[in-house]
């Protein structure tokens, strides 16, 4: 068994909860503190369903990236990647291709100590610890330029990461960057939370209050907003949905399983 000590970076705070370590503690991983533990409790209380929003959004990802991958795409940049848990995007991708390649950005340093153990040894996949929005940091860093081919379709994942982005132009600027630095075949892959919904934009607009007290506040945005960012891009069948909505797989979905119930908004676009 992995001693954390040993690894946990000793300039971290952990008397601040960081989102990456709660997410990770709502979908049962053990790299999170007392201080997580305690915010997704909090969360709970907020929002009675959010274990199923993370699950939700995590299924979404792993079929989102087996579309990218079923799609002829091999290489993956995951943008707020958070911990590398069961079935990260590395493993997903290389079901289909065991070529593919995987760059993960996260700026949590727990998340990034961690995938320098479970990631020494895997070829083709590195984690970079960057700022998602220093998006010159991120392209032109040694790793990327090293493991990602630029003239070659990228798939460029930001599940569950942009609405940290507080900035709305500059969330509509980051994705506009990492787009323009792709080529066509290319695809975004987005999910967002979101309180447009009738049901549960309560819940989330509390969730989003929480927030403001981790180590990164969020924001919810509106359907328009998404579909707006969207522009210029092929969605993929069936648009702008909730995260379960999008291309379920029956066999894996949750039981009773109420759209809402995923309050993150979810859609795969193709750069033409
Ligand atoms: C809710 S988790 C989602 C993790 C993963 N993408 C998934 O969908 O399963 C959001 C992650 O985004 C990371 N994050 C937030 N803002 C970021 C930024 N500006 N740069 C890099 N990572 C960021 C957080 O640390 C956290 O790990």
């Amino acid at each position: 068994m992995t001693d954390h000590a040993t690894w946990i970076p000793v300039d971290i705070d952990v008397g601040r909860a960081s989102p990456a370590r709660v997410y990770d503690y709502l979908l049962g991983g053990s790299w999170n503190f007392d201080i997580d533990r305690m915010m997704a409790q909090a969360a709970i209380d907020r929002m009675p369903w959010v274990r199923e929003l993370a699950r939700h959004n995590r299924q979404f990802l792993t079929r989102a990236v087996r579309f990218c991958a079923d799609a002829g795409v091999r290489q993956f940049l995951d943008l707020g990647s958070g911990m590398p848990t069961a079935k990260s995007v590395h493993e997903i991708a290389r079901e289909t291709d065991p070529g593919a390649r995987v760059v993960y950005v996260e700026q949590e340093p727990v998340a990034v100590a961690h995938a320098g153990l479970i990631l020494s040894g895997v070829d083709g996949v590195e984690m970079i610890g960057a700022d998602m929005r220093d998006v010159d940091v991120v392209l032109n860093h040694p790793t990327t330029t090293a493991l990602l081919d630029f003239d070659e379709p990228i798939a460029v994942l930001m599940a569950s990461s942009l609405h940290y982005v507080l900035d709305a132009a500059q969330a509509v600027q980051t994705v506009e960057r990492y787009m323009e630095a792709v080529v066509p075949g290319s695809y975004l892959v987005l999910s967002h939370i979101s309180d447009s919904g009738a049901d549960g934009a309560d819940e989330v607009n509390r969730l989003v209050e929480l927030s403001k007290t981790t180590s990164s506040a969020g924001v919810a945005r509106s359907r328009e907003w998404i579909e707006e960012l969207l522009n210029g891009l092929e969605v993929a069948e069936p648009g702008v949905v909730y995260t379960s909505q999008w291309r379920p797989d029956t066999r894996l979905q949750l039981v009773r399983a109420l759209p809402a119930h995923s309050s993150l908004l979810a859609a795969v676009a193709r750069k033409p």
